[in-house]
């Protein structure tokens, strides 16, 4: 196998999205384990857009608290408790967050200094079970939008069906 990851960073986020579940299906054939899953995915977003951080936290105690899981760039913090930062929030609630501007958020909790902006989705497992978030920051302000949302809400089926 020699996929390389390309850079869509000029491309619209909805050709581009379709463009990296492409990728993930032909990398995953066959696969369905889904940590990874998660390393597949993470790579592939952060390639794609050069985001800062993406990666995901894992539900280690349901309900309680998440466990940092695969990801790629800076050391993420290890644990996060439910309803704690932007990640907590978004397991106990079950919903995207999107966060234009990580300063004006109550809690953020700021593992990475250069953090500007973040989304985080709930990814849930084949029962449907939340199996835990993936949250992906940028170093600009305001770089998600509803487009982001529905694209890594779309990726993140991929747990639901293969894993
Ligand atoms: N900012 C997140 C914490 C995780 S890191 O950014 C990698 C939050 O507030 O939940």
């Amino acid at each position: 196998m020699a996929e390389t990851i390309m850079d869509l960073r000029e491309v619209p986020r909805p050709a581009a999205y379709a463009e990296i579940k492409e990728q993930m299906r032909l990398v995953l054939d066959g696969v369905d384990d889904p940590i990874a899953g998660m390393s597949t995915l993470a790579a592939l977003l952060h390639g794609t857009f050069g985001f800062l951080w993406v990666g995901f936290y894992r539900v280690a105690k349901s309900g309680e608290l998440l466990r940092v899981g695969p990801y790629q760039g800076s050391l993420g913090c290890l644990e996060i408790p439910f309803g704690k930062g932007v990640c907590g929030v978004a397991a106990v609630e079950r919903r995207a967050v999107i966060v234009d501007d990580v300063n004006l958020f109550s809690g953020h909790i700021t593992c990475d200094a250069r953090a500007r902006s973040e989304i985080v989705v709930p990814v849930f497992g084949p029962s449907g079970e939340l199996m835990g978030v993936l949250d992906v920051d940028s170093d600009e302000k305001g770089s998600f939008t509803d487009d982001d949302r529905a694209g890594l809400e779309e990726l993140v089926q991929w747990f639901r069906t293969a894993a």
